[in-house]
Protein backbone atom coordinates (compact mmCIF):
# COMPACT_ATOMS: atom_id res chain seq x y z
CA UNK A 1 0.00 0.00 0.00
CA UNK A 2 1.48 3.21 -0.86
CA UNK A 3 1.02 5.87 1.69
CA UNK A 4 3.15 8.77 0.18
CA UNK A 5 3.95 9.26 -3.51
CA UNK A 6 6.15 11.84 -4.47
CA UNK A 7 6.41 12.82 -8.09
CA UNK A 8 8.81 15.43 -9.73
CA UNK A 9 10.04 17.49 -6.92
CA UNK A 10 12.36 20.00 -7.28
CA UNK A 11 13.63 22.67 -4.15
CA UNK A 12 14.67 26.17 -5.71
CA UNK A 13 16.88 28.46 -4.16
CA UNK A 14 17.43 32.04 -6.26
CA UNK A 15 20.92 33.24 -5.63
CA UNK A 16 22.69 36.40 -6.49
CA UNK A 17 24.67 34.01 -9.30
CA UNK A 18 21.15 32.55 -10.20
CA UNK A 19 18.59 29.44 -9.07
CA UNK A 20 20.61 26.83 -7.53
CA UNK A 21 18.71 23.28 -7.66
CA UNK A 22 19.24 21.24 -4.27
CA UNK A 23 16.62 18.69 -5.44
CA UNK A 24 16.17 18.36 -8.91
CA UNK A 25 13.34 16.07 -10.10
CA UNK A 26 13.30 13.07 -7.58
CA UNK A 27 10.25 10.85 -7.67
CA UNK A 28 9.72 7.84 -5.06
CA UNK A 29 7.26 6.54 -3.27
CA UNK A 30 6.75 5.11 0.20
CA UNK A 31 4.33 1.89 1.47
CA UNK A 32 4.69 0.72 5.09
CA UNK A 33 8.28 0.34 4.73
CA UNK A 34 11.59 2.04 5.97
CA UNK A 35 13.08 3.62 3.24
CA UNK A 36 16.62 5.15 3.70
CA UNK A 37 18.08 8.83 1.58
CA UNK A 38 21.94 8.34 1.66
CA UNK A 39 24.29 10.77 -0.26
CA UNK A 40 26.92 12.90 0.93
CA UNK A 41 26.72 15.86 3.03
CA UNK A 42 25.18 18.95 0.27
CA UNK A 43 23.18 15.99 -2.12
CA UNK A 44 20.09 17.09 -0.87
CA UNK A 45 18.28 14.25 1.49
CA UNK A 46 17.34 17.15 3.76
CA UNK A 47 15.91 19.21 1.36
CA UNK A 48 14.07 16.60 0.44
CA UNK A 49 12.42 15.55 3.61
CA UNK A 50 11.61 18.89 4.53
CA UNK A 51 9.78 19.80 0.95
CA UNK A 52 7.54 17.07 1.86
CA UNK A 53 6.44 18.90 4.55
CA UNK A 54 6.73 22.10 2.72
CA UNK A 55 9.37 23.48 5.67
CA UNK A 56 11.23 25.20 2.93
CA UNK A 57 11.98 28.56 4.08
CA UNK A 58 11.23 31.60 1.78
CA UNK A 59 13.30 32.69 -0.52
CA UNK A 60 13.25 28.61 -1.44
CA UNK A 61 10.96 27.58 -3.83
CA UNK A 62 9.37 23.68 -4.03
CA UNK A 63 7.79 22.23 -6.86
CA UNK A 64 6.42 18.79 -7.63
CA UNK A 65 4.04 17.34 -10.03
CA UNK A 66 2.64 16.46 -6.89
CA UNK A 67 3.36 15.34 -3.38
CA UNK A 68 0.18 12.72 -2.25
CA UNK A 69 -0.37 11.38 0.83
CA UNK A 70 -2.97 8.74 0.50
CA UNK A 71 -4.16 10.37 -2.50
CA UNK A 72 -4.50 13.82 -1.16
CA UNK A 73 -2.03 16.17 -2.88
CA UNK A 74 -0.11 18.40 -0.21
CA UNK A 75 0.86 20.50 -2.62
CA UNK A 76 -2.51 21.95 -3.25
CA UNK A 77 -3.95 22.36 0.27
CA UNK A 78 -3.44 25.17 2.63
CA UNK A 79 -1.11 26.23 4.89
CA UNK A 80 -3.90 25.92 7.59
CA UNK A 81 -4.46 22.32 6.35
CA UNK A 82 -0.70 21.54 5.99
CA UNK A 83 -0.51 22.32 9.94
CA UNK A 84 -2.85 19.65 10.59
CA UNK A 85 -1.01 17.09 8.34
CA UNK A 86 2.44 17.89 10.34
CA UNK A 87 0.81 17.54 13.63
CA UNK A 88 -1.22 14.45 13.12
CA UNK A 89 0.04 12.61 9.99
CA UNK A 90 3.36 13.44 9.25
CA UNK A 91 6.18 13.44 11.75
CA UNK A 92 9.65 14.64 11.28
CA UNK A 93 12.58 14.60 13.78
CA UNK A 94 15.26 17.30 12.41
CA UNK A 95 18.91 16.23 11.73
CA UNK A 96 19.64 19.47 15.01
CA UNK A 97 17.22 18.38 18.21
CA UNK A 98 18.67 21.13 19.94
CA UNK A 99 16.11 23.18 17.82
CA UNK A 100 13.15 21.10 17.95
CA UNK A 101 12.44 21.29 21.54
CA UNK A 102 12.16 24.26 23.55
CA UNK A 103 14.97 25.02 25.99
CA UNK A 104 12.94 26.64 28.64
CA UNK A 105 9.62 24.44 29.36
CA UNK A 106 10.62 21.15 30.67
CA UNK A 107 9.98 18.18 28.49
CA UNK A 108 6.67 17.09 30.38
CA UNK A 109 5.26 20.14 29.39
CA UNK A 110 6.24 19.98 26.33
CA UNK A 111 4.80 16.42 25.83
CA UNK A 112 1.57 17.20 27.71
CA UNK A 113 1.32 20.66 25.38
CA UNK A 114 2.61 18.00 22.21
CA UNK A 115 -0.63 15.27 23.37
CA UNK A 116 -3.26 17.78 23.98
CA UNK A 117 -3.37 19.66 20.70
CA UNK A 118 -3.47 15.98 19.12
CA UNK A 119 -5.49 14.55 21.23
CA UNK A 120 -7.87 17.45 22.63
CA UNK A 121 -7.49 15.60 25.75
CA UNK A 122 -7.42 16.51 29.61
CA UNK A 123 -4.37 17.06 31.49
CA UNK A 124 -4.27 13.62 33.70
CA UNK A 125 -4.81 11.53 30.36
CA UNK A 126 -2.21 13.44 28.16
CA UNK A 127 0.59 12.97 31.38
CA UNK A 128 -0.24 9.28 31.38
CA UNK A 129 -0.01 9.27 27.41
CA UNK A 130 2.77 11.40 27.99
CA UNK A 131 4.72 8.85 30.34
CA UNK A 132 3.78 5.82 28.06
CA UNK A 133 5.52 7.63 25.54
CA UNK A 134 8.69 7.82 27.21
CA UNK A 135 8.78 4.56 28.50
CA UNK A 136 7.99 3.61 24.91
CA UNK A 137 11.23 4.57 23.62
CA UNK A 138 12.77 2.05 26.92
CA UNK A 139 13.45 5.42 28.96
CA UNK A 140 13.20 4.01 32.59
CA UNK A 141 12.91 6.73 34.51
CA UNK A 142 10.06 8.72 32.83
CA UNK A 143 8.79 10.56 35.60
CA UNK A 144 12.25 12.39 36.27
CA UNK A 145 12.46 13.09 32.71
CA UNK A 146 9.23 14.64 32.48
CA UNK A 147 10.12 17.41 35.17
CA UNK A 148 13.97 17.83 33.25
CA UNK A 149 14.52 20.77 31.00
CA UNK A 150 16.44 19.71 27.57
CA UNK A 151 19.98 20.80 28.22
CA UNK A 152 19.61 18.33 31.43
CA UNK A 153 19.45 15.25 28.78
CA UNK A 154 22.18 13.51 27.47
CA UNK A 155 22.50 13.38 23.22
CA UNK A 156 21.25 9.81 23.22
CA UNK A 157 18.11 11.07 25.30
CA UNK A 158 17.61 13.82 23.69
CA UNK A 159 17.40 11.94 20.47
CA UNK A 160 14.67 9.24 22.42
CA UNK A 161 12.48 12.26 23.29
CA UNK A 162 12.28 13.85 20.22
CA UNK A 163 11.06 10.59 18.90
CA UNK A 164 8.78 9.96 21.22
CA UNK A 165 7.40 13.68 21.05
CA UNK A 166 7.21 12.88 17.30
CA UNK A 167 5.39 9.71 17.69
CA UNK A 168 2.81 11.57 20.12
CA UNK A 169 0.05 12.63 17.23
CA UNK A 170 0.23 8.77 16.12
CA UNK A 171 1.49 9.66 12.78
CA UNK A 172 1.70 7.48 9.63
CA UNK A 173 5.30 8.49 8.55
CA UNK A 174 7.87 9.40 10.63
CA UNK A 175 11.14 11.17 8.70
CA UNK A 176 13.71 10.88 10.33
CA UNK A 177 16.28 13.50 9.24
CA UNK A 178 20.24 11.94 10.66
CA UNK A 179 18.65 11.12 13.95
CA UNK A 180 21.59 8.77 15.29
CA UNK A 181 24.48 10.77 13.81
CA UNK A 182 25.66 12.35 16.72
CA UNK A 183 25.26 9.51 19.04
CA UNK A 184 27.90 6.90 19.56
CA UNK A 185 27.52 3.23 18.33
CA UNK A 186 26.03 1.44 21.12
CA UNK A 187 23.33 3.83 21.98
CA UNK A 188 22.87 4.61 17.98
CA UNK A 189 21.66 0.69 17.75
CA UNK A 190 19.52 1.47 20.82
CA UNK A 191 17.77 4.13 19.27
CA UNK A 192 17.59 2.36 15.54
CA UNK A 193 16.02 -0.58 17.42
CA UNK A 194 13.30 1.36 19.18
CA UNK A 195 12.70 2.88 16.13
CA UNK A 196 12.26 0.02 14.21
CA UNK A 197 9.89 -1.70 16.77
CA UNK A 198 7.75 1.05 16.04
CA UNK A 199 7.45 0.67 13.17
CA UNK A 200 6.61 -2.67 12.89
CA UNK A 201 4.49 -2.15 15.65
CA UNK A 202 2.13 0.54 14.68
CA UNK A 203 2.81 -0.23 10.71
CA UNK A 204 4.21 3.60 9.79
CA UNK A 205 6.25 4.87 6.98
CA UNK A 206 9.97 5.86 7.59
CA UNK A 207 12.07 8.01 5.85
CA UNK A 208 15.56 7.63 7.47
CA UNK A 209 17.96 10.01 6.09
CA UNK A 210 21.63 9.35 6.58
CA UNK A 211 25.13 9.80 5.52
CA UNK A 212 26.06 6.46 6.50
CA UNK A 213 25.27 3.58 3.42
CA UNK A 214 26.25 0.79 5.74
CA UNK A 215 24.22 1.70 8.39
CA UNK A 216 21.04 2.28 6.27
CA UNK A 217 21.70 -1.53 4.33
CA UNK A 218 21.65 -3.08 7.55
CA UNK A 219 18.64 -1.00 9.03
CA UNK A 220 16.11 -0.43 5.84
CA UNK A 221 14.41 -2.24 3.27
CA UNK A 222 15.04 -0.03 -0.01
CA UNK A 223 17.55 2.94 -0.36
CA UNK A 224 17.72 5.89 -2.34
CA UNK A 225 21.07 6.92 -3.29
CA UNK A 226 21.11 10.90 -3.85
CA UNK A 227 23.98 12.85 -5.60
CA UNK A 228 23.70 16.63 -6.07
CA UNK A 229 20.21 16.58 -5.64
CA UNK A 230 19.16 13.55 -7.51
CA UNK A 231 18.45 9.95 -7.56
CA UNK A 232 21.76 8.22 -9.10
CA UNK A 233 20.44 4.72 -7.97
CA UNK A 234 17.44 2.67 -6.08
CA UNK A 235 18.49 -0.75 -4.44
CA UNK A 236 16.98 -2.90 -2.26
CA UNK A 237 19.17 -2.73 0.61
CA UNK A 238 19.66 -6.80 0.58
CA UNK A 239 21.20 -6.05 -2.93
CA UNK A 240 23.18 -3.09 -2.20
CA UNK A 241 26.55 -4.88 -2.10
CA UNK A 242 25.17 -5.49 -5.76
CA UNK A 243 25.37 -2.00 -6.31
CA UNK A 244 26.88 -0.54 -9.74
CA UNK A 245 26.64 3.15 -9.62
CA UNK A 246 30.39 4.20 -8.67
CA UNK A 247 29.15 6.76 -6.56
CA UNK A 248 27.40 4.04 -4.58
CA UNK A 249 30.30 2.07 -4.49
CA UNK A 250 32.39 4.94 -3.52
CA UNK A 251 29.87 5.60 -0.40
CA UNK A 252 29.70 1.10 0.20
CA UNK A 253 33.54 1.66 0.66
CA UNK A 254 34.09 5.06 2.52
CA UNK A 255 33.07 3.24 5.78
CA UNK A 256 32.53 6.67 8.03
CA UNK A 257 33.71 6.17 11.25
CA UNK A 258 33.17 7.70 14.53
CA UNK A 259 37.09 8.03 14.99
CA UNK A 260 38.42 8.57 11.90
CA UNK A 261 37.61 11.67 9.30
CA UNK A 262 36.01 10.24 6.59
CA UNK A 263 38.95 9.49 3.55
CA UNK A 264 38.04 7.34 0.25
CA UNK A 265 34.97 8.92 -0.76
CA UNK A 266 37.18 12.44 -1.06
CA UNK A 267 39.85 10.51 -3.58
CA UNK A 268 36.88 9.29 -5.47
CA UNK A 269 36.74 10.49 -8.86
CA UNK A 270 33.54 12.28 -9.38
CA UNK A 271 31.52 12.09 -13.00
CA UNK A 272 30.00 15.33 -14.43
CA UNK A 273 27.41 12.09 -15.92
CA UNK A 274 26.45 11.42 -12.81
CA UNK A 275 24.77 14.53 -12.52
CA UNK A 276 23.87 15.25 -15.70
CA UNK A 277 22.10 12.05 -16.23
CA UNK A 278 17.97 12.19 -15.02
CA UNK A 279 16.97 11.24 -11.79
CA UNK A 280 16.36 7.60 -11.39
CA UNK A 281 12.86 6.75 -10.09
CA UNK A 282 11.91 5.31 -6.90
CA UNK A 283 8.20 3.96 -7.16
CA UNK A 284 8.19 0.97 -5.69
N1 LIG B 1 18.71 28.62 2.16
C1 LIG B 1 19.51 28.08 1.23
N2 LIG B 1 20.01 28.83 0.21
C2 LIG B 1 20.81 28.28 -0.73
N3 LIG B 1 21.17 26.99 -0.74
C3 LIG B 1 20.72 26.19 0.24
C4 LIG B 1 19.88 26.69 1.28
N4 LIG B 1 19.58 25.67 2.11
C5 LIG B 1 20.24 24.59 1.63
N5 LIG B 1 20.91 24.89 0.51
C6 LIG B 1 21.73 23.98 -0.30
O1 LIG B 1 20.98 22.87 -0.71
C7 LIG B 1 21.82 21.73 -0.85
C8 LIG B 1 21.19 20.53 -0.22
O2 LIG B 1 21.13 20.73 1.19
P1 LIG B 1 20.64 19.59 2.19
O3 LIG B 1 20.53 20.24 3.53
O4 LIG B 1 19.43 18.92 1.67
O5 LIG B 1 21.87 18.58 2.16
P2 LIG B 1 22.01 17.20 2.93
O6 LIG B 1 22.09 16.12 1.90
O7 LIG B 1 20.96 17.07 3.96
O8 LIG B 1 23.45 17.34 3.61
P3 LIG B 1 23.96 16.96 5.10
O9 LIG B 1 24.37 15.53 4.99
O10 LIG B 1 25.13 17.85 5.29
O11 LIG B 1 22.87 17.20 6.06
C9 LIG B 1 23.16 22.11 -0.23
O12 LIG B 1 24.09 22.33 -1.27
C10 LIG B 1 22.87 23.38 0.52
O13 LIG B 1 23.99 24.22 0.52
MG1 LIG C 1 20.93 17.11 6.01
Amino acid sequence: MTLLDVENLWVKFPTRQGVFDAVRGVSFTLGKERLGIVGESGSGKSMTGRAILRLIRPPGIVEADHIALEGRDLMQISEKEMRGVRGQQISMVMQDPKFSLNPVMTIGDQLVEAYRLAHKSGRSNARQASIAALESVSIRDPERVMRAYPHEMSGGMGQRIMIAMMLIPGPQILIADEPTSALDVSVQRQVLSIMDDLVTSRGMGLIFISHDLNLVADFCDRVLIMYAGRVVEVCDADKLHQATHPYTRGLLNSLPRLDQPRGKLDVLKRDPAWSDAPSVSGRA
